[in-house]
């Protein structure tokens, strides 16, 4: 071969095409797009998980729910029961103090009765030897004293009536029909009982008592022995509050104001501290020994005045006493 021959033959032998830049960026490109279809797989997988998770335990939390909900249905229903039963008990008890009042109101009228009919029948003793006698005139005198004698039994009897009709009625556990009642009657009657009622139960207690009544009040219509139970409640009260006071004294006054009537029970007891003030009214609250107080009766009272259209209130000055105002509606 000689020079002129001699030629350069350059061999570039490029790589195959799945080798150059180009694939490999292309190869690149793909793996990152993998990488991140696998990252995004895992993270809905993760997601979906965590949900499961949350769902399972959602229905734990509301199975636990209900089942704590079940529990505080049957104790509602449980201190449902055995609130009536308390309830219940209030009014037996409260009717026991009643009936140590209601004895000695009955007595009274009964000792007129038993009085005038012996006198009667003296009387028509009497009036017979006078008929004998001819003697008109004694026997008109006589005739119209027999009269007057049958006219007050009737009228004692009927007092003795009305009395256990009000014994009656409180034992009651529906409460009556609303009726139109003299309030006035209502205090006097019930100041008395709930005074013997606590003299009944102890002797040695004593304390004074008085009405202040409008005369002017209208009948108000109300359920009687529902309001005769707060009157009762609030004298009862006032009277346990003075047993340790000098001069121990309660008033009960009524007053007729432009839309409403008020009744007050005042006592010159130790009064109501104010840190107690906003919860006498509670079912249950008591300062009162176990045994002497169920702490009912102001929230029973309370829920009447209310049933009633009117408002149960106090105002106390500690050391000086307590005043309950009730005021009712004039419809
Ligand atoms: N006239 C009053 N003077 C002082 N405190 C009173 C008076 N009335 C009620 N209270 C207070 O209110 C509480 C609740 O009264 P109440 O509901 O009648 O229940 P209870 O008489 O059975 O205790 C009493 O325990 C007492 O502390
Ligand atoms: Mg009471």
């Amino acid at each position: 071969m000689n020079e002129e021959d001699a030629r350069a033959i350059k061999i570039t032998i490029a790589p195959p095409w799945w080798r150059t830049w180009l694939a490999n960026g292309i190869y690149a490109v793909l793996l990152l797009l993998l990488g991140r279809r696998v990252h995004l797989a895992q993270q809905a997988k993760t997601i979906r998980l965590e949900r499961e998770k949350t769902q399972a335990r959602e229905l734990e939390q509301a199975r636990q729910i209900e089942k704590a909900y079940t529990e505080l249905e049957q104790t509602h229903e449980n201190l449902k029961a055995t609130q009536a039963q308390l309830i219940q008990s209030e009014k037996m008890a409260s009717l026991g103090e009643l009936t140590a009042g209601i004895a000695h109101e009955i007595q009274n009228p009964l000792n007129f009765v038993n009085n005038f009919s012996e006198v009667s029948q003296e009387l028509l003793d009497e009036l017979q030897e006078e008929f004998k006698e001819g003697d008109l005139e004694e026997v008109a005198a006589i005739t119209s004293d027999l009269k007057s004698n049958l006219e007050k039994i009737n009228h004692h009897g009927k007092r003795a009536d009305a009395i256990v009709k009000s014994m009656l009625q409180h034992s009651r556990i529906s409460s009556g029909d609303m009726e139109p009642t003299d309030i006035n009657a209502l205090c006097d009657e019930y100041l008395r009982l709930a005074y013997h009622g606590m003299r009944a139960k102890d002797k040695s207690f004593n304390a004074g008592y008085k009405l202040e009544l409008d005369e002017n009040l209208p009948l108000l219509k109300v359920v009687p022995q529902d309001i005769g139970r707060v009157l009762l409640n609030l004298i009862n009260n006032a009277f346990q509050a003075v047993t340790d006071v000098e001069k121990p004294e309660v008033v009960v006054s009524t007053q007729k104001l432009l839309d409403k009537i008020e009744i007050k029970v005042s006592d010159n007891g130790p009064g109501i501290p104010d840190s107690i003030k906003d919860k006498i009214f509670q079912p249950f609250f008591t300062t009162k020994p176990t045994g002497q107080g169920t702490g009912l009766g102001l929230s029973l009272s309370y829920d009447i005045v209310k049933a009633h259209g009117g408002e149960l209130k106090v105002t106390s000055i500690t050391g000086e006493g307590a005043t309950f105002t009730v005021s009712l509606p004039v419809w």
